[in-house]
């Protein structure tokens, strides 16, 4: 029997890259002794780095690029398996791999070694015998190392697997280790291991292409993940597998907009029958794959496997309007690409970052597809590993070296407190306000005396940066960041998170804080107002986000609130029913003509098809939410290849407009995690019925309605411990009984 060991030691390879060069992914193993039968196992396993874990030829777990994405300058997650039924009496082994992931691999647009220099591998094999003896193997210089197979791994280059150098029987006890080396033990490290068992990543779907002519294969659905083939060949045959999200008009592959993402995954078949492989460091962002170095008489099956981080999904909503219900099936594939570990921009070319102004903007919508509650509760402890000691927040989360901005600026990094808030809302979770209410109000402070002059933020005399205003806003302003003046933007969203604060600190009994975020609040509206917005309402930029922010942040004065909605319906009128929001005024623009009495408008945005709109992408066989709104049209062809994604979730920011409005499934603010749900559908534009369901923290909840010939039916899904409140839409009477309790209630109204 193995004797009791101390803490495990980090170990590692002597074999080590540079920024720039790739180097073969390490194996470890540790062979030992049980005379007996453990009663209770557990591997306890982390890795600077991937790490791929075996026992006894049995893989640990079903996670994939576990541990996972943290700032390992601060904290690792530390994951625990129960690994009993693994083991036997005898000889066992434990084997591990190690890939270089976000650690030390590219990051970004950046070189590699971000964190560290080379993968390492901290682990604790615990067991625990039926005479309460504890005994345990833990990673130190008594692990042997060796490199295999895998020549080159990195997430965003793509893996290199040469079968002739695969360690046979490497993790079944009693194989030859002798030519392997004894690891190297590292320095104890002072970070944080993370014991929360947050969401991994997993294999959710597999997607069996269909073969198009050149060696390529269609997916039929752009996805983040890689693929897994069988192929019989003979020994030496390399294929080359590169991936794109869509096609030139040539039917090639489209891989410009990758940038330096070389997303080339290489395998060399040891011949001799039947080869399976699944590349164990990568994942890319596509739709196609080409194969080249196909012998003629080799046999190839591809299989697409999807990867997302484990959020399981909650919401459906479809609705009489074919197009819609294809943008919903694109906005759930959105979140399921970038849902990985972070919620990153996009997962194909070399970015794949943790863009906080686009997940502030697709929260809310995330929060209806999917539960994305404990995926949340990482990511905002992300933040705070990434805080300035001012209070700044970066505008990429987690913030890999050398990235170190203090403030990301409007509407970016006041993710900080949105994302908390809205996390609340949904599920009703307290918790994760008073984890980080320290983190927000330090954030807020920091806003107010770094960012603004006076309580204008992001003043052009301000010192820190000034973020992205109204990103990718097709507004006629020529610019990337759009024609809405980014003080604007900026001393909008300070209002917002003051907003946010006073409520946060009133449900969490801080009367007095709260207090003093509705005082700061109500200055920021005052300022805004005196420097913004004319006596009757207008604004002087006139671009659709600026009213939109205004409006929906309650920033323009009562008694001149219908004025400002006349000048936003007027310029979309002008631009002949066209969006001409970016990111920032996308999320919001709908609600704001929904409240102000403009539901046709805003139907006839969401049911537009020519660019400007959701739909435009959708009519031009998009399956995912494209970066841009003109990302190709037929005139122009693609976008600037230098930015230009077809899996970019922010626009898809509109979803939860269609639960909340289209359907009508809303919370409640005074009843978080809907224990008080409003059911107000909103028919409108040329949607004859609608359905929503959602599974929250009480249990299914649900609305489905019809509307034919002056009659609406509906049938409303309450879940336990909650109620409901049915509100008509405009034209219907009330209901006599408008409130409801638990079970499904079926209604029928007639037009007044
Ligand atoms: C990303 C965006 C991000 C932006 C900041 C882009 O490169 O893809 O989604 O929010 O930069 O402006």
């Amino acid at each position: 029997m193995p004797s009791h060991s101390s803490s495990p030691k980090w170990i590692s390879s002597t074999i080590c890259g540079d920024e720039k060069q790739f180097v073969p992914a390490p194996f470890f193993r540790r062979e030992f002794w049980l005379d007996r039968l453990p009663s209770q196992a557990a591997l306890r396993i982390t890795a600077l780095g991937l790490y791929h874990a075996k026992i006894n030829d049995h893989v640990v777990g079903d996670r994939a690029l576990a541990p996972g994405w943290t700032d390992y300058r601060v904290r690792v997650p530390l994951q625990s398996y129960d690994v009993s039924s693994l083991l036997k009496p005898g000889k066992n082994v434990i084997g591990v791999i190690l890939g270089d992931g976000w650690y030390c691999g590219r990051v970004g647009w950046f070189d590699r070694q971000r964190y560290g220099e080379k993968p390492e591998l901290l682990a604790r094999l615990e067991m625990e015998f039926p005479d309460a003896t504890r005994v345990q193997i833990a990673t130190d210089g008594s692990w042997k190392t060796t490199s295999g197979p895998i020549l080159e791994n990195d997430l965003l280059m793509g893996e290199i697997h040469d079968a002739r150098k695969e360690l046979t029987g490497w993790t079944t006890p009693g194989y030859d280790d002798s030519a392997w080396t004894p690891a190297q033990e590292g320095p104890d490290r002072d970070v944080i291991l993370d014991t929360i068992d947050y969401p991994g990543v997993r294999r959710t779907a597999e997607i069996i292409p269909t073969p198009l002519d050149g060696g390529r294969y269609d997916m039929g659905q752009n996805f983040s993940g890689r693929i897994r083939i069988q192929v019989t060949a003979p020994r030496d045959t390399a294929l080359t597998f590169r991936f794109a999200e869509t096609l030139d008009p040539d039917g090639s592959l489209y891989t410009e907009n990758l940038r330096s993402a070389r997303a080339t995954d290489t395998y060399i078949c040891k011949g001799g029958g039947e080869e399976t492989w699944e590349p164990l460091f990568t994942f890319h962002g596509f739709r196609y794959v080409e194969v080249d170095g196909l012998p003629a008489d080799a046999r190839l099956n591809i299989t697409g496997l999807v990867l997302q981080s484990d959020t399981p999904p909650t919401g459906e909503f479809s609705c009489s309007h074919p197009l819609l219900n294809q943008l919903q099936h694109n906005i759930t594939w959105g979140q399921r690409s970038n849902f990985l570990e972070a919620p990153t921009d996009c997962p194909q070319r070399d970015e794949r970052l943790g863009w906080t102004g686009d997940a502030q903007v697709f929260i809310r919508t995330a929060a209806f597809n999917m539960n994305v509650r404990r995926f949340f509760h990482k990511w905002v402890q992300d933040i705070r590993d990434a805080q300035r000691a001012s209070g700044g927040v970066p505008e990429i989360i987690p913030c890999p070296r050398p990235w170190d901005n203090e403030d990301g600026g409007p509407a970016w990094s006041d993710a900080t407190i949105i994302c908390p808030w809205t996390v609340y809302l949904c599920y009703g979770d307290t918790q994760i306000l008073s984890d980080h209410y320290d983190s927000m109000r330090r954030y807020l402070e920091f806003i107010g005396r770094e960012a603004t002059i006076g309580l204008i933020r992001a003043h052009p005399d301000s010192k820190v940066y000034r973020g992205f205003g109204d990103w990718l806003a097709l507004d006629g302003s020529g610019k990337l960041e759009g024609a809405t003046p980014k003080d604007l933007i900026g001393t909008a969203f300070y209002a917002y998170d003051a907003c946010l604060m006073a409520k946060i600190a009133a449900v969490l009994g801080k009367p007095d804080e709260a207090r003093a975020y509705t005082e700061l609040h109500a200055g920021i509206v005052k300022a805004f107002q005196r420097r913004f917005v004319t006596q009757d309402g207008l604004i002087d930029s006139g671009t659709q986000t600026a009213y939109t922010l205004a409006l929906h942040f309650d920033l323009i004065p009562e008694n001149v609130r219908a004025a400002a909605a006349r000048a936003l319906v007027q310029d979309i009128r002008q631009r002949d029913y066209h969006i001409a929001t970016g990111f920032v005024g996308t999320p919001y623009i709908l609600d704001v003509l929904t409240r102000a009495g403009y539901l046709d408008i805003a139907y006839r945005l969401l049911e537009q098809e020519t660019f400007p709109s959701w739909l435009f992408p959708v009519k031009n066989g998009a399956t995912t939410i494209w970066e841009r709104w003109d990302g190709w049209t037929p005139e122009r062809g693609f976008q600037d290849k230098g930015m230009n994604s077809f899996n970019h979730y922010a626009y898809g920011a509109v979803g939860d407009w269609m639960y909340r409005h289209l359907a009508g499934l809303e919370l409640d603010e005074d009843a978080p995690g809907y224990r008080h749900i409003i059911f107000q559908p909103k028919p409108g534009g040329s949607i004859t019925w609608a359905s929503a369901r959602l599974e929250t923290a009480q249990g299914m909840a649900g609305i489905s309605w019809k509307i034919s010939g002056g009659t609406l039916e509906v049938e409303l899904t309450i879940p336990e411990n909650a109620r409901g409140t049915f509100v008509p839409p405009a034209g219907f009477p009330q209901p006599s009984f408008p409130a409801f309790g638990p079970g499904t209630h079926v209604l029928r109204l007639q037009s007044e």
